[in-house]
């Protein structure tokens, strides 16, 4: 206790004070609804993240701040190239950028900006992407996002290759770390950017006579009525802003003024009363999705989403009049009004004419893929469910006396918000020409004019679209794909084509599958979860040599992928050489080491270009990585000569520690230079216990009686001898060469890129295989490898040791 205290209690109110003032800048009407911050992560070359945001109604800005090591260049990116890093967003269900080439993705090359999310564009058909940058700050607000769930995805690089299952993964990664937190508003009347915007409630009551609209409850139509709850207001120009909010399906939003007073008389054609609509967010002055002059005519809208709407009305003069004039002139009075139309439940359409069905979710029993199901419809129409179930008893029978030209049917289904990240399958098969056109729509009933996807006919179809991934589509089958689909209700529409030509009958199947066409058995499905770890999603996980979000583009031929695996496997042979030289050498650890790490190198290489697995890929990748590390650290340990017992204590060592290293994370780059690390550990214990014997027969007790010059020239005389040994040790052009092919195998490991590492790991298996034989071969005085002297290795390694110890014993 004491000043320091006392000083710090002050700073730390200051702190608290300003702190305080900056939050009711901020403005006190926001509340912090959820804040997520994103720790560092690694993105390894193709390698992918989803960040997923949710948006309530209430929100009123989104923060996101996103911290990266990247730094591209905005000039100097390349039109073809995949692997750029980028980021991208789009509403409802994570961004898949690459479904199509990289030249019809929606890559902007500009940086993301606050202003990317505002625009008419339906973003939930569509993906926006931008390249990565370094810092990326946004702050974003309801009126230029909308509520809802936002998926940011982080890729570093598209394309193809991204699923394709790959041994070699290098090439330039980058890390991200972010913070995302989302401020909404404290009460539901207040909204706006700064939720100081009053939001109009309105009240509804079935006994309103709405005198705005007349009321139309032909055909068993449900009518929701309502009206501004503070009856006739009088306005002068500022927007007065109305939430509307339609439950479920419905047909149409009728929206009105009654009892409209100017106050310019008689009511002229200079002042109009303007009506915006959109939904989800605010209508401003550019961005709205519906509007009219409601003094003159009511504002429909035909099949609503479903979800909250916002209206704002505004008085607008049109005329030119001077600016004095204006400020007090304008003076408008009125009752807003609306109705929402709805169908009996079994029926749609405008007319309520159309059939419609809400299918039921039947899971299926597949426990290992979660969230797979069908829809199949509950009706007596059907005499039994079935998972594909004929459309003929279903569609719409219009009396001709209704002279209709279209006949729709209307089928509903939910998708959970869980199962975001799969994918709808709609299939029709036909005994004749389909007679058929299929329009989806997320939120509401698809029409001709409103849709989110569409399939009409071989030529005409939403084939455009990123999500939409058509399959088959001939006469008498169509099969096709939304993916990753938004969670929520869908609606789809069987528009039936003018006179049934054909009677024939079709079936039609609904369904909701983790991975599209089970990833054309060339890969596996696999599901995880986003950055937030509340959202499954799943992706295709494909083999060597293929990819795509569905595996179904070849990467590498049939003939290419036969090279590669020869290239790989048979590469290997060249284990035979330093195999040879053990045995030659009768170092029979060494040559079972060596023989062993070329098969084990030869049967995991086969097994991962899919050829052959003898055993689980894992166990085989265990013993490729750990005979490899053992083999390397041999060789070292081999080169100094020790007596067996020493060196077979340092093998046992050096077993358990590479074995650690070969379960802990195999593919490591470190591990290198651990191994290399850890065998010259072991190439200078050894030496160091050779030397330690030599030390131990040095005359010890006489030495201590010398002078220290004496000494000195005894020291200097030793380890003149020691050197000369380990010249001798060694021939020294077999090191040199080893080097070479050390510093080939290191060339290699570096050039091995995802496309071309076939060619370079075939390289890297030779160039280390050399280079382990020329290290054999570079211990001297044994049998030589050019001209072979004496096999009886052993017995002149012994002799030669004992001769060279003699003569290095100075003469006492
Ligand atoms: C990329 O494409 C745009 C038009 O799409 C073109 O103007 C530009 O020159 C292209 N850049 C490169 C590097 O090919
Ligand atoms: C990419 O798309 C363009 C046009 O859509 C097409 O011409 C080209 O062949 C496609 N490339 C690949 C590799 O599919
Ligand atoms: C977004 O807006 C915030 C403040 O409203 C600003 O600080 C930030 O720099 C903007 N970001 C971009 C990328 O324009
Ligand atoms: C996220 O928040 C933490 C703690 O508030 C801060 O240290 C970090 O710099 C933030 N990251 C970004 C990218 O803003
Ligand atoms: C809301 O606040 C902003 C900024 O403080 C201000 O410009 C705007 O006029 C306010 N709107 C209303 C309706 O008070
Ligand atoms: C509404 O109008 C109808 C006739 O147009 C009338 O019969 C009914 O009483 C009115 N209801 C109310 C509450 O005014
Ligand atoms: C609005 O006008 C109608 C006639 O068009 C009238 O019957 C009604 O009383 C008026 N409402 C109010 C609140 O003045
Ligand atoms: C309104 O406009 C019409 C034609 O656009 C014109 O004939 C009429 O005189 C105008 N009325 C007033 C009150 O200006
Ligand atoms: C108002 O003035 C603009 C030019 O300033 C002109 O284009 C427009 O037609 C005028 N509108 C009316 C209603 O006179
Ligand atoms: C609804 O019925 C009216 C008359 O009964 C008809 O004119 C109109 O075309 C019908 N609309 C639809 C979409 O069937
Ligand atoms: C395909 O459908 C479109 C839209 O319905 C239609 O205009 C076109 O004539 C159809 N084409 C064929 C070959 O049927
Ligand atoms: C609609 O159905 C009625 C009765 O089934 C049929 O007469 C009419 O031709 C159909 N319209 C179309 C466009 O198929």
């Amino acid at each position: 206790m004491g000043k320091n205290s006392i000083l710090g209690q002050l700073c730390l109110s200051f702190l608290v004070y300003v702190y305080v003032c900056n939050s009711q800048e901020q403005g006190l009407n926001t509340y912090t609804i959820s804040s997520f911050s994103y720790a560092r992560t690694l993105l390894k070359p193709y390698d992918w993240r989803y960040i997923r945001v949710e948006l309530p109604p209430w929100f009123s800005s989104m923060n996101f701040a996103l911290e990266s090591d990247v730094n591209i260049d905005l000039n100097g990116i390349n039109n073809a190239s995949g692997s750029l890093p980028m980021i991208c967003f789009r509403e409802g269900s994570p961004p898949l950028p690459d479904v199509y080439n990289t030249s019809r993705t929606g890559l902007v090359k500009d940086y993301i900006s606050n202003n990317s999310f505002v625009g008419t564009l339906n973003l939930q058909n569509v993906e926006k992407c931008y390249p990565m940058q370094k810092n990326i700050w946004l702050r974003v607000t309801n009126e230029q996002i909308s509520p809802g769930t936002w998926y940011f995805g982080l890729f570093n690089g598209i394309g193809p290759i991204r699923t394709q299952s790959k041994m070699i993964n290098r090439g330039t990664g980058y890390s991200f770390s972010g913070n995302v937190s989302v401020e909404g508003c404290m009460t539901s009347t207040k909204l706006g950017q700064f939720c100081n915007e009053t939001v109009n409630m309105l009240s509804c009551d079935d006994s309103y006579n709405l005198t705005g609209i007349g009321l139309d409850t032909s055909m068993g139509k449900s009518v929701i009525a309502c009206r501004d709850a503070n009856g006739i207001v009088c306005r002068d120009d500022r927007p007065r802003i109305y939430v509307v909010d339609v439950m479920g399906i419905a047909e149409e939003l009728v929206i009105a003024v009654a009892n409209v007073t100017f106050n310019e008389a008689p009511p002229s054609n200079i002042t109009t009363l303007m009506c915006y609509a959109r939904y989800g967010a605010m209508p401003l002055q550019t961005i709205y999705d519906f509007s009219a002059d409601i003094s003159k005519a009511t504002l429909v809208i035909k099949f609503p989403k479903a979800g909250r709407w916002y209206i704002t009305v505004q008085p607008i003069d049109i005329s030119n009049r001077s600016e004095a004039a204006q400020g007090n002139s304008l003076r408008v009075c009125y009752l807003l009004e609306w109705q929402v139309l709805q169908c009996p439940p079994d029926k749609a359409g405008l007319n309520c004419t159309f059939e419609r069905y809400v299918l039921q979710t039947v899971l299926r029993r597949n426990p290992s893929v979660p969230f797979e199901s069908n829809y199949i419809p509950v009706t007596e129409k059907l005499p039994s469910p079935s998972v594909a179930f004929p459309l003929e008893p279903l569609v719409s029978n219009i009396s001709a006396g209704q002279n209709s030209d279209e006949n729709w049917t209307f089928f509903l289904l939910d998708i959970p918000y869980g199962a975001t990240g799969g994918n709808i399958h709609i299939r029709l098969t036909a005994d004749a020409k389909i007679n058929y056109e299929l329009y989806a729509r997320y939120g509401g009933l698809p029409s001709l004019n409103s849709w989110d996807y569409f399939y009409a006919n071989k030529t005409s179809s939403s084939n455009a679209s990123m999500f939409f991934k058509l399959y088959d589509s001939d006469e008498e089958t169509i099969s096709f794909y939304i993916l990753y689909v938004r969670g929520g209700t869908w609606s789809f529409g069987l528009r039936q084509l003018k006179p049934a030509v054909s009677t024939g009958k079709t079936v039609i199947s609904l369904s909701l599958e983790r991975c599209p066409e089970k990833c054309s058995s060339h890969g596996t499905c696999q599901s995880v979860l986003d950055t937030s770890g509340l959202v499954l999603y799943s992706y295709c996980a494909c083999d060597r040599n293929h990819g795509g979000f569905d595996c179904s583009v070849e990467l590498v031929s049939h003939r290419g992928h036969i090279k590669q695996s020869i290239f790989l496997i048979a590469s290997n042979a060249a284990a035979v050489l330093p195999a040879y030289r053990a045995l030659r050498s009768k170092a029979f650890a060494e040559w079972v080491l060596f023989t062993s790490r070329g098969i084990s190198s030869a049967l995991y290489h086969a097994c991962d270009v899919g050829t052959w697995c003898l055993m689980s890929f894992r166990v085989l990748q265990f013993l490729d990585f750990w005979l490899s590390f053992m083999a390397v650290i041999s060789t070292f340990v081999y080169l100094s000569t020790i007596s067996e017992v020493s060196k077979r204590t340092i093998h046992t060592v050096l077993a358990i520690v590479t074995a650690l290293l070969a379960e802990t994370g195999p593919t490591r780059s470190k591990n290198i230079s651990y191994v290399i690390g850890l065998g010259a550990l072991g190439l200078l214990v050894g030496l160091l216990i050779e030397f330690s014997t030599r030390i131990r027969s040095f005359p010890f007790s006489r030495e201590f009686q010398m002078s220290l010059l004496d000494r000195w020239e005894t020291i200097k005389g030793w380890t003149h001898n020691i050197i000369k040994t380990i010249i001798k040790r060694f021939r020294w052009g077999f090191i040199v060469a080893g080097f070479a092919a050390l510093a080939m195998a290191a060339i290699s490991w570096k050039m091995e890129s995802t496309e071309s590492y076939w060619i370079w790991h075939s390289l890297w298996h030779i160039s280390i295989y050399t280079s382990s034989f020329l290290f054999l071969c570079s211990k001297a005085k044994l049998a030589s490898c050019a001209n072979e002297r004496s096999p009886e290795v052993t017995y002149e390694l012994t002799r030669q040791n004992s001769f060279s110890r003699g003569e290095q014993r100075p003469e006492g």
